[in-house]
C-alpha cells in the first residue's frame, strides 16, 4: 500500500512537565536556525557526542539546512520552546526523516533534550508526538541509531517499546526500532508522562 503522506501543519501544543515547568512543542520553522545553533551550542560535548555519535564544535550547515527546511510529509521535526529574556530557547528537538530514499515505509528518528531539562519526561512527550505523526505520514516503522553506552536513550526507547538490537558491524552502536501500527502506538497518551494543557 503506499504511503499517504500528510501536509498538514502541526498544531502547537503547550505541555506541563513533571517539574512544573512549561514548554510548547511545534513543528521547526525556518526562522528557528539561530535557535538550533544557540541550543548545539549550549551542549556538552558528550551530548554532543551521543547525539551525532561524532565530536562536533559545531553544527553543519547541511544539518542545519536540512533541520530548518523538512520536506513535507518525508521528514518532519518538532521543537520544544520555553520563555527566555531575548524570546525563547529551544530545550528539545526531535526529527525524522526518511531512512532511505528508494524506502518509503521507515524513517529515522534522533532527538536531543537540553542539559537542565531532562529526567523531565520531555523527551518521552517529544518523541510520543513524534511517532504519531510518524505513521500519519504513512511511516511503518521508525528506526535510530544509538551508542551503546547511552543509557538514557536506551532506556528511553525501551519505554516506548522499540527493539534493540547490537549493530552487525560495529558493536558500539545498537540500532532501536518501533513498529507503527501497534497498540500502544494507537494508545500514545499512556507513554507520555507529561500532560497536554492545550
Ligand atoms: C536521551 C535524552 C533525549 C532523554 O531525554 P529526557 O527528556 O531526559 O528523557 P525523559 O525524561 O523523557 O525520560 C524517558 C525515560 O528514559 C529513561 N531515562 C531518562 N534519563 C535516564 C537516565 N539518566 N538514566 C536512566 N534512564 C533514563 C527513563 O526510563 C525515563 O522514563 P521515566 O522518566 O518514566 O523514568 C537526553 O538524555 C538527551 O538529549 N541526550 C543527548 C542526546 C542523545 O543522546 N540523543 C539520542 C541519540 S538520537
Amino acid at each position: 500500500m503506499s504511503a499517504a503522506r500528510s501536509r498538514s501543519r502541526y498544531r502547537p501544543r503547550r505541555v506541563r512537565l513533571r517539574d512544573g515547568r512549561e514548554v510548547t512543542i511545534r513543528e521547526i520553522e525556518a526562522g528557528d536556525a539561530s535557535e538550533i545553533v544557540a541550543a548545539f551550542e549550549r551542549l556538552s560535548s558528550e551530548s554532543r557526542y551521543s547525539r551525532f555519535m561524532q565530536h562536533k564544535k559545531q553544527l553543519d550547515a547541511g544539518i542545519l539546512e536540512r533541520g530548518v527546511h523538512p520536506r513535507p510529509g518525508l521528514d518532519f521535526v518538532l521543537v520544544a520552546t520555553a520563555p527566555a529574556s531575548d524570546g525563547i530557547d529551544i530545550v528539545g528537538a526531535a526529527q525524522y526523516v526518511r531512512a532511505q530514499a528508494d524506502d518509503d515505509k521507515v524513517c529515522e528518528f534522533a532527538i536531543t533534550v537540553a542539559e537542565g531539562w531532562r529526567g523531565n519526561g520531555l523527551a518521552t512527550a517529544l518523541m510520543s508526538r513524534l511517532l504519531r505523526r510518524a505513521r500519519r505520514d504513512g511511516y511503518e516503522a521508525i528506526e535510530g541509531q544509538v551508542l551503546a553506552s547511552n543509557a538514557s536513550m536506551l532506556a528511553l526507547a525501551h519505554a516506548l517499546r522499540f527493539s534493540a538490537e547490537r549493530a552487525a558491524d560495529e558493536p558500539s552502536v545498537v540500532c532501536v526500532r518501533r513498529e507503527l501500527q501497534t497498540d500502544a502506538q494507537e494508545h500514545p497518551a499512556r507513554q507520555d508522562p507529561a500532560s497536554t494543557k492545550k
